[in-house]
């Protein structure tokens, strides 16, 4: 069962989630040595990094390690780009080792891209059968996409690789995205949505028939799911949701 936090509104959110992500990274390094996030793209995410990034903490953000969970197909200075968002809103902000900052890029080609991003991460997690990623943050599309699995694309069909080049009609782009195999073996995903213009999809994904949605393909076997969301998203929401209520401070 995911576990639903709402707050009131997205800067009660942008916190809750930040100090959600810092409380996971704190819990894991003080028993492993580093820690895996993979970042989602988007805007939303926006508020959040801005908090992470300027919480007072003692973490040693050397010990933590960045990916991305999709990528638009642009240079890393576009505007569009998720790996510019992140790096302007939090890692920019972080003493993070450049090495620990591991981005998507569909150079030379989105095929190619894939391939070496999934290079990467088979480095990073040698001899896994899948990419064990400590906490992994995703957005809702309004079509029910999460990082780049739009409907009807092949990326969703994809069962053995772990990133794939993903050509979404629908917007008349190729999108890197880290593919289902690899989303559902995180220890912990956690779902970042805001604003009314959501509430009906954020109903579909969480009380809508099952396993309709990109986003309700979401469900790591020994992971736990969250989804932090603003009263405005999860307006829809069946009364007696089971939802961990955020209260202001
Ligand atoms: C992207 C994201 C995508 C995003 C949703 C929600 O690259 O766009 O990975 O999955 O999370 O489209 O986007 P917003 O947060 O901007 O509504």
């Amino acid at each position: 069962m995911p576990q639903i936090h709402i707050a009131p509104d997205s800067e009660h959110l942008a916190q809750e989630a930040a100090s959600f992500i810092h409380h996971r990274i704190h819990e894991k390094l003080e028993k492993v040595p580093q820690f895996s996030l993979v970042l989602a793209g988007g805007n939303t995410p926006v508020q959040t990094y801005q908090r992470l990034a300027s919480m007072p903490t003692q973490l040693d953000w050397s010990r933590v390690h960045f990916f991305w969970g999709d990528e638009r197909c642009v240079p890393h200075d576009h505007p569009d780009s998720n790996y510019r968002m992140a790096l302007e809103m939090l890692l920019s902000h972080l003493p993070v080792p450049l090495e620990n900052i591991h981005s998507m890029s569909c150079n030379p080609s989105p095929e190619e891209g894939a391939r070496s991003y999934e290079d990467v991460l088979r480095r990073f997690f040698p001899a896994a059968d899948v990419p064990q990623f400590d906490l992994i943050l995703l957005g809702l599309g309004g079509d029910g996409h999460t990082a780049s699995l739009f409907p009807d694309t092949r990326a969703l069909d994809e069962h053995e690789r772990w990133v794939a080049a993903n050509w979404v009609e629908k917007l008349d782009t190729w999108r890197l995205t880290l593919t289902l195999p690899a989303l559902n073996a995180a220890a912990a995903v956690a779902f970042l949505v805001q604003g009314s213009g959501k509430a009906s999809i954020v109903q579909a994904a969480l009380a809508g028939p099952p396993a309709r949605l990109p986003a309700q393909h979401v469900s790591p076997e020994h992971g736990d799911v969250h989804w932090f969301l603003d009263r405005a998203a999860a307006a829809e929401l069946p009364p007696g949701s089971a939802v961990t209520p955020v209260l202001p401070e």
